[in-house]
């Protein structure tokens, strides 16, 4: 168990309560003391050093804080940590390897879905949610599966074409059925 008690400034009193919860961060338990004040974001980036989930408006406007909850997206400067108690949490740390990305990290990479890259994360995790429930979206599809996150770049066309990249390499590596 690891405390977050004391790693988000300012430190706490001891007279402020706090909590205990579990979150599968990443296909691991993770249980920590948190205060209820913690934001989601903040226990992802400053307690558990994932630091790859961006925080840039912290008002639910910009999306770059997007991570997946019970596989659905989630902007986590608006979701309060223990309201994450006993539920699955994706990262982009999550998503793949250096060796082995996943189609939709593929998919950017391949099609140059990035510039500077900040709002890359959010947009990953709204594509992979996309993909996982609509395998053969229409461009309008992603667009508006995306139209919560805001590319201050304005890349946004490579976006696109990235996610029906990584939605065809998805469609075309399904076993075929016989
Ligand atoms: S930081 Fe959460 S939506 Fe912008
Ligand atoms: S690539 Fe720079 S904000 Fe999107």
């Amino acid at each position: 168990m690891s405390s977050l008690y004391d790693v988000i400034p300012p430190a706490a009193g001891a007279d402020v309560p706090v909590r205990r919860i579990t979150v599968e961060v990443n296909g691991e338990s993770r249980t920590m003391d948190v205060e209820p004040r913690l934001l989601l974001v903040h226990m992802l980036r400053q307690g558990l050093e994932l630091t790859g989930t961006h925080s840039g408006c912290d008002t639910t406007s910009c999306g770059a804080c997007t991570v997946l909850v019970d596989g659905r997206p989630v902007k986590s400067c608006t979701m309060f940590a223990v309201m994450a108690d006993g539920k699955k949490v994706e990262t982009v740390e999550g998503m793949g390897t250096a060796s082995e990305l996943h189609p939709v990290q593929e998919g950017f990479k391949q099609e140059h879905g990035l510039q500077c890259g900040f709002c890359t994360p959010g947009m990953m995790l709204a594509s992979k949610a996309l993909l996982e429930r609509n395998p053969n979206p229409t461009e309008d599809e992603v667009r508006w599966a995306l139209s919560g996150n805001l590319c201050r770049c304005t890349g946004y066309q490579n976006i696109v074409k990235s996610v029906l990249w990584a939605a065809e390499k998805m469609r075309n590596d399904q076993p075929q059925e016989a």
